[in-house]
């Protein structure tokens, strides 16, 4: 009977095949969760695209095709529906994993002969593992914990892509071919299998070129731990001298921005440092202008400063240049952004404004900010930024976004999103700041070179931030967290490069893991996330502004990618534990 059924669906599937497009593929997902409704909800609304907003949907740089479909831990309870997700033939990477699926694998899935990435594991299926021989390009197949019976077929060791397989607890017996035990062990445990023994033939002999390899690696490994020493050494000798601080007064006299310009304090004996409700600091100019001072960094719009208090708090002290309102209209900015409270909001504790000076303050953290994470200290001392840390990042940063942009009566815009403008709470999640000062400076300002690379299209025209164009900003920090370049960089033969326009050029071939940064590389299974990350930045940085999602989706969209919140943002952890939590994140299913 099933056979039957086989039959006619692959019968069915052919003709199908000839007018495959982008809307015979958009049909076929939403006829599969139709038949097969996840528990969590998903945005695949019908008079959308699916290459644009959908979740889990990624589709070619055309978008006439859906090429993967990514929908882990979606709660889908029972059986694939026949003749659905077979119809999306241009499909290369198809994850379902840790779902309650349960049945025989999906017979018309031989249909998807351009199939190379294929995760199902944790699941129910039952019944014998496939024929593997319609997938000529298989390169990675996942299929561990599942209840697959029977033995391992012949075809599974014919391909010729094959990187890397995982069949680990099963119910599957026999022996493990000859080709695929080049595979680690872990990749069969679980599973009442055993290796052949017949041949005499060791399967891999590649160890003259596996010692050579290994010579060389050496040698590039000796030689970069030198370089990176010597960096190191620099570094320390300069941060050295950097470290015995001015006072604040003397930073600001020297005029790090403009030589002219002395806070003129008997001038202006009336202006206090206004702080705001709740804040606990209790000092005032006098005090901040004996504190010892040290350059953080130019921004966009002035110097910021960190400086040590004689009462041991450190604060940042942003400098203000070229403010383009009024007294009125920078105090009710103010109001508005120092009344912000969120955990992702970098709090603004006090302000002072005089004719000749205007300076705002900032809490300080100790751990800076994400671009030096990203493109600071390369070399030896680098601490890489695992995929966990940047989920987190990525996570924080929106919803700090999304409760700015909910903020007085919707419309309060960022208008400098970063990496230098993100920096890293106790929770190592991404906290934004410097929200806001863009409608308040004048935009002559703004040098177009230095916000070039986060600076929407539209916006270089208008020179008007809006949230959309915020979002845009996002995305490319998004991009930045995933490939680890900055926005716009240099190349070796001095050519500019835009980072959302290369990102575009390699991702319009194929969904390549030349995008990401190898820094990533080392962590097993984020390939996946990785991908539905790029998905979502790249949605963000769409040319028509109305197209982008707003926060609150994007919110919504890095969280489906993957759980940690759950376990690792509750309050009852205490940030001593957090380290421990967030290295172990366990997949919630
Ligand atoms: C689907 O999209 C249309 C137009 O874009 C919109 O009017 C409608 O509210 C959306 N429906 C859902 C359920 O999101
Ligand atoms: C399979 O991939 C190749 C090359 O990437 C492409 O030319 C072809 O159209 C794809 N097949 C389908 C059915 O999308
Ligand atoms: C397999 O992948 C190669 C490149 O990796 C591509 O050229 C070829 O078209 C693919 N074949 C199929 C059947 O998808
Ligand atoms: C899937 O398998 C698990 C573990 O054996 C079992 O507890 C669960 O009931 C199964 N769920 C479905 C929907 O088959
Ligand atoms: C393995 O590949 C060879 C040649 O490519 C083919 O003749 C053979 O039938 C394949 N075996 C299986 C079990 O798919
Ligand atoms: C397959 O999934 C298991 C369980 O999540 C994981 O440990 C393993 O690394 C995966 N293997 C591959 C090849 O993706
Ligand atoms: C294999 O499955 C069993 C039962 O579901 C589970 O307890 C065990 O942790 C799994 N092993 C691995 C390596 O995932
Ligand atoms: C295979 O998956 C198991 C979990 O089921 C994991 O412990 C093991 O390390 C994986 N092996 C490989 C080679 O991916
Ligand atoms: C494992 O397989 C062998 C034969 O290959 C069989 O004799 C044995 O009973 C099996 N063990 C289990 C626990 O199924």
């Amino acid at each position: 009977m099933e056979l039957i059924l086989c039959f006619v669906y692959l019968v069915s599937l052919m003709l199908f095949q000839a007018q495959a497009n982008a809307i015979s593929d958009k049909q076929a997902l939403l006829d599969f969760v139709e038949k097969l409704a996840p528990s969590r909800s998903l945005n695949w609304n019908a008079s959308s695209s699916p290459c644009t907003s959908w979740t889990g949907v990624t589709c070619n740089g055309d978008k006439s095709r859906v090429i993967a479909i990514h929908l882990p831990a979606f709660g889908f309870h029972g059986t694939i529906p026949p003749n659905t997700i077979s119809r999306v033939t241009g499909l290369r990477t198809l994850s379902l994993r840790s779902n309650f699926i349960n049945g025989h694998f999906p017979c018309d899935f031989s249909n998807l002969k351009n199939l190379s990435f294929l995760y199902l594991q944790f699941n129910n299926f039952t019944g014998p593992l496939p024929d593997f021989s319609a997938w000529r390009n298989l390169s990675v197949v996942n299929l561990s914990n599942n209840f697959f019976t029977g033995t391992i077929p012949l075809s599974l060791s014919n391909l010729t892509q094959l990187t890397s397989m995982n069949l680990s607890n099963n119910s599957l017996s026999g022996e493990i071919p000859l080709s695929l035990q080049r595979f680690p062990k872990s990749a069969f445990v679980g599973n009442n299998v055993s290796l052949q023994t017949s041949s005499p033939v060791a399967p891999f002999s590649k160890s003259a070129k596996h010692s050579e390899t290994t010579v060389f690696c050496v040698i590039v490994a000796a030689s970069l731990i030198g370089l990176a020493a010597f960096v190191a050494f620099i570094f320390l000798c300069w941060s050295r001298k950097k470290k015995n601080g001015d006072s604040f007064a003397r930073k600001l006299q020297k005029g790090d921005m403009s030589p002219e310009k002395v806070v003129s304090r008997d001038l202006d004996a009336n202006n206090k440092i206004v702080f705001f409700e709740g804040c606990s600091y209790a000092f005032d100019l006098e005090d901040l202008l004996r504190a010892s001072a040290e350059v953080l960094g130019k921004g966009t719009f002035g110097a910021a400063y960190k400086a040590a208090l004689e009462d041991a708090t450190t604060v940042v002290v942003k400098r203000l240049k070229e403010v383009a309102v009024g007294k009125k209209d920078f105090e009710q900015l103010m109001e508005v952004v120092g009344n912000l409270k969120h955990e992702n909001v970098v709090e603004l504790k006090g302000y002072y404004y005089s004719k000749d000076e205007k300076l705002m303050v900032y809490d300080y953290y100790t751990q800076g900010s994400l671009s030096a994470f990203l493109h600071g200290k390369r070399g030896e001392d680098r601490v890489p930024l695992d995929w966990d840390t940047r989920m987190k990042i990525a996570l924080g940063a929106a919803r700090g976004l999304a409760c700015i942009h909910c903020e007085n009566g919707g419309k309060l815009v960022h208008g400098n999103i970063r990496s230098s403008n993100i920096f890293l709470n106790s929770k190592q999640y991404g906290c934004v700041s410097d929200l806001g000062l863009a409608t308040i400076m004048s935009s002559v300002a703004i040098p177009i070179s230095r916000a070039a690379g986060y600076r929407a299209p539209e916006v270089t025209d208008t020179r008007k931030a809006t949230q959309p164009s915020d979002v845009y900003s996002f995305g490319v920090v998004l991009l930045e967290l995933l490939t680890g370049k900055s926005p716009v960089y240099t190349t070796g033969a001095d050519e500019i490069v835009h980072l959302v326009r290369w990102v575009h050029s390699v991702v319009r071939e194929e969904w390549t893991a030349e995008v990401f940064d190898l820094e990533l590389i080392r962590y097993p299974n984020i390939e996946e996330e990785m991908v539905e990350m790029l998905q979502i930045a790249m949605s963000c940085v769409v040319r028509l502004p109305d197209q982008r999602p707003k926060m609150l989706e994007l919110v919504k969209m890095i969280e489906s990618v993957r759980q940690i919140e759950i376990v690792v943002n509750q309050p009852s952890i205490s940030s001593e534990n957090q380290v421990e939590s967030s290295t172990q994140i366990p997949l919630t299913t």
